[in-house]
């Protein structure tokens, strides 16, 4: 209720009483008008603000879902389903890039699994191939009573079979540690020329008998490695190199140094590496001849194993073909770099390291 009170004088004469005049209303209809426009406004305010978090629930929603449709599609990709990639088309733009860098590394798993299965495979075969031959010269000899020097001949020839097992299971075992980085070079001064004219005198013979020449060029190198490791690698290089040379030719071992870094090429005339083998024979099991992948010449691990010793030495191992000659390069730093320096790790491996045996 709002009201006004008025004291007028009275018209009557002086001395009568003022007039007292006074309005009154009621205001209660404003009252109430407030009252429900307070209690509106809360609701609208209230209502609008729901409606505000479930539209943005609803955005939040509609734009995780490319998120989690690849999530789905990630979690449906198993071990034997490496070949799946993502469709990089139907990812909002902001995600292409993850996206693509999952393919890559999806890319990267596969090739490795792909790998890590042809590898226990060829190991399959490779180990197959001696076994099935002690296996069938036990039986023959077992077959019918024999005298000492016919048991004598089959053991010896059971040697032979069990040796390239062994030498396979070490090459194998030397290369598993060396994907763990437990291949630790004993840096020590090499004197590469002596290393080289060492190789020689051990293949010699068997150059000899082939026909094959062995030359030494260059100028006098030495270089801080680990001197058994490097033996193996030059030891698989001419061996390769003499294997493959054809009587009437020669092998040249050439040694240069240039920028801190010695080099060695092994070359011999020969058979031309095909470009695309050219990057695959550094992988474990290859070799170019399939029909002598099972003859037992060599298990095919040899450049693999060069490969890893090099790196270990911060070095490269590269190769090239012409119909002129095969070149096998190799380069190494002078003076050692990185942490490699520290001893143990694999060392005992190599105290019992033999070059290649010439094959007679
Ligand atoms: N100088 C070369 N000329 C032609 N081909 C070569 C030469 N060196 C290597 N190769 C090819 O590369 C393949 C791999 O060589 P690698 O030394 O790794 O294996 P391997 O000699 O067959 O066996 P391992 O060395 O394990 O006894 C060889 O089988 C051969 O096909
Ligand atoms: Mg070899």
């Amino acid at each position: 209720m709002r009201a006004a009170v008025v004291q007028v004088p009275s018209a009557v004469g002086p001395d009568a009483e003022p007039l007292t005049i006074v309005v009154a209303t009621s205001i209660d209809f404003h009252l109430h008008y407030l009252e429900r426009f307070h209690t509106n406004l809360w609701m609208l305010t209230a209502i609008v603000c729901l409606a505000a978090i479930f539209a943005t629930w609803l955005a939040v929603l509609q734009r995780h879902a490319p998120i989690r449709r690849i999530s789905r599609e990630i979690r449906k990709i198993r071990t034997d389903q490496l070949h799946v990639r993502l469709d990089l088309q139907t990812v909002p733009a902001e995600l292409t890039e993850l996206v693509a860098a999952f393919n890559d590394m999806i890319g990267r798993l596969e090739a490795l699994f792909q790998r890590l299965s042809d590898f226990s495979g060829d190991i399959a075969h490779e180990l197959r191939t001696p076994i099935t031959n002690l296996k069938t010269q036990t039986e023959v000899a077992l077959s019918q009573p024999r005298d000492l020097e016919q048991y004598r001949e089959i053991l010896y020839s059971n040697l032979e079979e069990y040796d390239r097992m062994a030498k396979m299971v070490s090459d194998m075992l030397f290369l598993a540690q060396a994907d763990n980085q437990l291949l630790k070079p004993e840096f020590a001064t090499v004197d590469l020329n002596a290393e080289i004219q060492d190789l020689f005198d051990y293949f010699s013979a068997w150059a000899e008998e082939r026909e094959v020449g062995l030359d030494l060029t260059g100028k006098p190198v030495r270089i801080q490695g680990d001197r058994l490791m490097i033996r193996r690698t030059l030891s698989n290089l001419l061996s390769n190199a003499i294997r493959y040379t054809p009587s009437g030719h020669r092998v040249t071992v050439n040694l240069t140094t240039a920028d801190h870094q010695a080099s060695v090429q092994v070359r011999n005339p020969g058979p031309i590496i095909p470009e695309e083998h050219l990057s695959r024979i550094f992988d474990r099991f290859y070799r170019l001849d399939a029909s002598r992948q099972r003859s037992g010449e060599g298990a095919g691990l040899g450049l693999a194993i060069a490969k890893s010793i090099i790196e270990a030495h911060g070095g490269r191992i590269g190769a090239q073909s012409t119909t002129g000659a095969t070149i096998f390069e190799l380069s190494l730093p002078l003076v050692p770099c990185g942490d490699s320096q520290s001893p143990g790790g694999f060392v005992h491996q190599f105290n019992h390291f033999e070059p290649d045996r010439p094959e007679t």
